[in-house]
């Protein structure tokens, strides 16, 4: 890891010391970032939990990175943070390994096993809201994380909505995201790694335990494809490697379409407008609610990709840089941690004219902003390392939607412009509370 020394040429704003620029990032990331990058230009050095790290900011730089031509920028190396979390998870891995691995979780995703999922998803989610309450106010994040998190133990693991481990599961995935962003990094008594470590013993026994009963009884759920998954040379996953990658999967499946869908309801609260359109649009739907039926919900597909330039789960994307690097005039030593800020760049104004504006209709094939370039929309990344469940978390959004909006009105209860906490997945600070009328 290179010295500040290394990097003294590279400009940044002025520094705590210990700290850095930590507290700053945790508090508001994107206002530290748009006065840097105003401030010093579209590469500059922070200060993070101990380790200098290089933004390169804007579109050029996220195609040069995550299309990585000359395959000199590590993800493993990238996400280390994560490492002792979720070690073994696809994103937390390179080139040949992480290739023959993407290729083999990818035919669990296939057509086939899409519909299944869909069908299963579909009842599971009409289940779950008829439980949501009416009439009273609820905090919508809490209930939307609940309810993701056990549509994910349903289609992926098998298990009955209700089933009370759900909720146990749940509060180890907190544990487990949060000791990523902890101060002490080690283990120690009473800390954010300690409940973390304590989190992923604790999902791994149970995945164990359930990878054990799938074994004697398959099902279409996600673990029993993925105990028989192979590449095309035929190799699987020992049970080692299924739990390291399912720990990551469905930490990455949940979380990020947690707060995506937060973002939604709270727009939708905000515009009745595109709320009717969007109820108008389900209304309509022929059912049953294959993926036929869900590719016509193009109304709602603009209100989730707004959703997802407003408030992207995944705002920033690091990656460390394995070989010696020049970029727009600043050389970049091997070693270097660098952070890509798709975020910051989708609330460019060269981009998206009036970023902050909630404005679906950007999206349309008469506006096309996000075709400005070819990286102008990236929530999902790009390159080897682009979300495999992009196409499966647009399925479930469009489901959800499609269960909920005909049946009821959401109404905002409590702030109409809350305050997002970046990190370490965005949420709204309030937790968005919201009361549902019955239509
Ligand atoms: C709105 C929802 C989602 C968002 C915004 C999102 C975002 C992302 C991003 C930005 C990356 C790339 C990170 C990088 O390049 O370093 C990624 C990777 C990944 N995502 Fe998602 N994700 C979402 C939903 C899901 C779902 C539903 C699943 C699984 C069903 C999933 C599984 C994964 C996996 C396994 C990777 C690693 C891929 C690889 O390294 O090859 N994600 N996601």
């Amino acid at each position: 890891m290179p010295t500040a020394a290394a990097l003294a040429h590279i400009p940044g704003p002025p520094a705590l010391p210990l700290l850095g620029h930590t507290l700053g990032i945790v508090r508001n990331s994107y206002a530290l970032q748009e006065q840097a990058i105003a401030t010093y230009g579209p590469v500059y050095k922070v200060n993070m939990l101990g380790v200098w790290r290089v933004n390169l900011c804007g579109v050029e730089a996220l195609e040069t990175v995550l299309l990585d031509r000359d395959g000199i920028f590590s993800s493993e190396a990238g996400w280390s943070a994560l490492e002792r979390i979720f070690p073994g998870g696809l994103m937390l891995q390179d080139v040949a390994e992480h290739r023959q691995n993407r290729r083999i979780m990818q035919s669990a995703f296939r057509a086939e096993a899409m519909r299944d999922y869909l069908r299963r998803m579909e009842t599971v989610l009409a289940d779950l809201l008829a439980d949501w309450p009416t009439e009273r106010a609820f905090r919508f994040y809490d209930a939307i994380k609940d309810l993701t998190l056990r549509v994910g133990c349903a289609v992926f693991m098998g298990l009955p909505p209700d089933d009370p481990l759900a909720a146990r599961l749940n509060r180890a995935f907190i544990d487990e995201v949060r000791a990523t962003v902890g101060l002490v990094r080690a283990p120690l008594p009473f800390t954010a790694m300690r409940r973390g470590v304590r989190g992923r013993a604790f999902l791994r026994d149970t995945f164990r335990r359930l990878i054990a009963e799938r074994r004697a009884a398959p099902g279409e759920d996600f673990f029993s494809q993925m105990y028989v998954a192979t590449d095309a040379e035929g190799q699987g996953w020992s049970e080692d490697e299924i739990l390291d990658q399912f720990n990551f999967l469905m930490m990455a499946a949940h979380d990020t379409t947690a707060t995506a869908l937060t973002t939604m309801a709270w727009a939708l609260g905000a515009h009745p407008e595109w709320q009717e359109a969007l109820a108008g649009e389900a209304e309509a739907l022929n059912r049953p609610l294959d993926e036929a039926a869900l590719a016509t919900m193009a109304r709602t597909e603009q209100v989730f990709k707004e959703a997802l330039r407003l408030v992207p789960p995944v705002p920033f994307i690091p990656r460390t840089v394995t070989r010696d690097f020049h970029w727009q005039g600043f050389d970049i030593p091997a070693g270097t941690a660098i952070t890509l800020n798709p975020g910051t760049t989708m609330m460019s104004p060269e981009l998206y004219p009036d970023p902050a504006r909630f404005d679906p209709g950007r999206f349309s094939s008469s506006r096309a902003e996000d075709k400005r370039h070819r990286f102008a929309w990236t929530p999902f990344g790009g390159g080897a390392h682009k979300c495999i469940g992009m196409h499966f978390s647009t399925l479930q959004v469009k489901l959800l939607v499609a269960c909920l909006l005909p049946r009821c009105r959401i109404e905002l209860a409590g702030s109409p412009a809350p305050v997002w906490q970046r990190l370490p997945i965005p949420r709204p600070r309030d937790g968005l509370p919201v009361v549902l009328r019955p239509r």
